[in-house]
């Protein structure tokens, strides 16, 4: 599903090259579910950023789906991405001036889906999550904890087949994040390839795969 050969990014900082990522080389398969650790700094949000084509390298080839993305015109790129790929950012990214139920929406007007069905989609979503009573609320009405519960609600609106999640439950409850780890396992088991970046030992635990990154380069495959 996921190729990525000889991936290099760098920062021009004060006249030198910062390398972010160093010769990443991955290759994901369709049905995975991966856990990316590392510490603070090294390259984990970059390198999530550029699987979702959020971010471009400064070097390498990527591959998604047999495709060659930096060969593709950015609107067939856009494309490429927009209906197969939910993204849940570290900073929520929800849009301020949309209601809970309108955040969650906004994916699947840009999938073209009818007014009915985003109904029973969204509504769904509010169920699954327990929100139904903050659907009104923007979102510096809620928590953290509860902006982080509606960006994932939103992630997974457009049934992904691909989630992409930068540290999902870093603002959740225990219980938050373990009814977050239990509903990703079984999207995966349903067949969504999951990638997430974690820093939990027993989050990681949940996917069949870890990656370490240090310093901007791949520990351990
Ligand atoms: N615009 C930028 N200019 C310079 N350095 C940057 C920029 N964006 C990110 N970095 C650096 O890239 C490194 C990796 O960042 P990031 O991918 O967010 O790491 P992580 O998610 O593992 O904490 C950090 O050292 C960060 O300071
Ligand atoms: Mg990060």
């Amino acid at each position: 599903m996921i190729e990525l050969k000889h991936i290099f990014k760098w920062y021009n900082v004060g006249g030198t090259k910062t390398f972010v990522l160093k010769d990443i080389n991955l290759r994901i398969e369709q049905g995975e579910f991966i856990s990316i650790m590392g510490p603070s700094g090294s390259g984990k949000s970059t390198l999530l950023h550029i699987l979702g084509n959020l971010d471009t390298p400064d070097e390498g080839t990527y591959h998604f789906l047999e495709e060659d993305v930096y060969a593709l015109k950015s609107r067939k790129r856009a494309e490429l991405f927009q209906s197969r790929v939910g993204f849940v950012f570290q900073s929520y990214h929800l849009i301020d001036e949309l209601t809970v139920y309108e955040n969650i929406e906004t994916p699947l007007i840009y999938k073209n889906i009818s007014g009915s069905e985003r109904r029973a989609i969204v509504g769904d979503m509010l169920d699954r999550f327990g929100i139904v009573g903050k659907k009104d609320l923007f979102p510096n009405q809620l928590s953290g904890g509860q902006q982080q519960i509606v960006g994932i609600a939103r992630a997974l609106a457009g049934s992904p087949n691909l989630i992409l999640a930068d540290e999902p439950t870093g603002n959740l409850n225990s219980q938050q994040g373990e009814d977050v780890m239990k509903l990703f396992k079984q999207l995966n088991e349903e067949g969504v390839t999951i990638v997430q970046v974690t820093h939990s030992e027993k989050n990681a635990e949940y996917g069949n795969r870890i990656i370490n990154l240090l310093d901007g380069q791949l520990k351990k495959d």
